[in-house]
């Protein structure tokens, strides 16, 4: 048994198993002063004075406890980098033309495929050390960046080996469906991806396509979406990143369990994705990655009661793996509250993939914990730029990452 003692607050959204959205959004918990007591990987006990007959004690006078952040939606099994491209994009070059010119995932994927699983593997731990230290908890990964068999299954295997550290627990994607490769045919490209599918589910549950101009039309995104979901795949898509070009639209017919992006969705695609029951993940840091001003509708969408996750997206474009700063982002620009930001980052996006243990503080719940060194919840956006989180467990465990 393990004791948290004595924090000035705990944060946490309302207990619930679906996912928060309008007003509900917006209204944490706070206890102050309040004790944790913990039992192997769950939380027994939230509250004052708790006696305990725990081996261990942590004194947390002075912090601020919160859910471990989950990041539902990253790329972060990658080789190579793109810090060339930011110089580009600083000349005005824009995000597609920089893939039709074959940079962007292109080049990702050349420098993926070409190293190797040793390789890959150290590339990716200290990105995924680094999410936990900034708060990720638990943290979804998808492929990719092969766009072939062997190496989408590369990544895949990578994605799975990072969960089984006993870190965070990971979340595993397949998306060979994330850019046509060079010198490859839409059509045949298409059913490569679908001839993949059986072989690829042992390693990942969700499957995702880049429904986007440039990338995979509606269409093509529909026939891998049905395809997957024959294999039982959870499914997920990248949809109006740029602007309402049916993405969206075909998440909502197909009630995937999350849209991520929307940056250019209308009302009348938030209301129908509202009516389908769909998460709306919103990944704030690729428009600031790429110079854009386009956030997310974030007031619209909790307007009209679509829940909404956040997630950092974490890739070669849009590199960080800090929750903390995509919180900050939803907040100084997306105008999302505190209390929305932190309940996007926990509840809601252990919902956008599918996980119903954690993202709340309370008796019975996975203990994915996050000691802060701050008075107040609210420092978590206010104070921005730097690394709040002073300790994390992660399933009852202290963590060193
Ligand atoms: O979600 N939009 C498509 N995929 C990623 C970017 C990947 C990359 O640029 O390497 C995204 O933004
Ligand atoms: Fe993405």
């Amino acid at each position: 048994m393990l004791l948290l003692r004595g924090a000035a607050e705990v944060v946490t959204p309302p207990v619930t198993s679906k996912p928060l959205s309008g007003k509900a959004m917006g209204e944490v918990e706070r206890h102050p002063n309040t004790d944790i007591l913990i039992e192997n990987d769950k939380i027994v006990a939230v509250g004052r004075d708790l006696e305990s007959l725990a081996s261990k004690v942590i004194d947390v006078s002075g912090k601020v406890i919160v859910p471990g952040f989950v990041d539902p939606h990253t790329h972060l099994v990658w080789s190579g980098s793109r810090e060339h491209e930011l110089e580009w994009k600083l000349k005005g070059r824009t995000y597609q033309e920089i893939l039709a010119d074959g940079g962007g995932i292109l080049r990702t994927v050349k420098e993926t495929r070409n190293s190797d699983f040793s390789d890959l593997k150290a590339e990716s731990l200290l990105r995924f050390n680094n999410a936990i230290k900034h708060g990720s908890t638990t943290i979804e990964i998808k492929s990719g960046y092969g766009l072939e068999r062997d190496t989408e299954i590369k990544q895949l295997k990578v994605a799975n080996w990072l969960g089984s550290l006993g870190l965070a627990e990971t979340v595993v994607t397949f998306m060979g469906a994330h850019a046509l490769p060079e010198g490859s045919e839409r059509f045949s490209y298409i059913n490569q991806i679908i001839e993949m599918l059986p072989d690829v589910r042992e390693f990942s549950d969700f499957c995702d396509v880049f429904c986007e101009e440039g990338a995979f039309t509606d269409n093509e995104s529909r026939k891998i979406l049905e395809a997957a979901k024959e294999h039982d795949f959870s499914l997920k898509i990248h949809a109006d990143e740029f602007g309402d070009t049916g993405g969206g639209k075909l998440a909502a017919e197909l009630g995937v369990v999350s849209a991520d992006h929307l940056a250019g969705s209308t009302l009348e695609t938030i209301k129908e994705l509202q009516k389908a029951g769909v998460i709306g993940v919103l990944l704030p840091g690729t428009p600031f990655a790429i110079l854009s001003d386009k956030f997310s509708p974030a007031r619209k969408m909790i307007a009209n009661n679509l829940p909404i996750a956040l997630a950092t997206d974490c890739n070669p474009n849009c590199y960080t793996e800090s929750m903390q700063f995509i919180q900050q982002l939803a907040v100084f620009r997306m105008k999302m509250t505190p209390a929305e930001a932190l309940v996007a980052s926990t509840i809601n996006a252990a919902l956008a993939i599918e996980k119903t243990d954690r993202g709340c503080i309370a008796e019975g719940w996975r203990a994915d914990l996050l000691i802060c060194d701050i008075p107040d919840y609210r420092h978590l956006t206010y104070h921005f730029g730097v690394n709040h989180v002073e300790t994390v467990i992660i399933g009852g465990k202290v963590i060193d990452a």
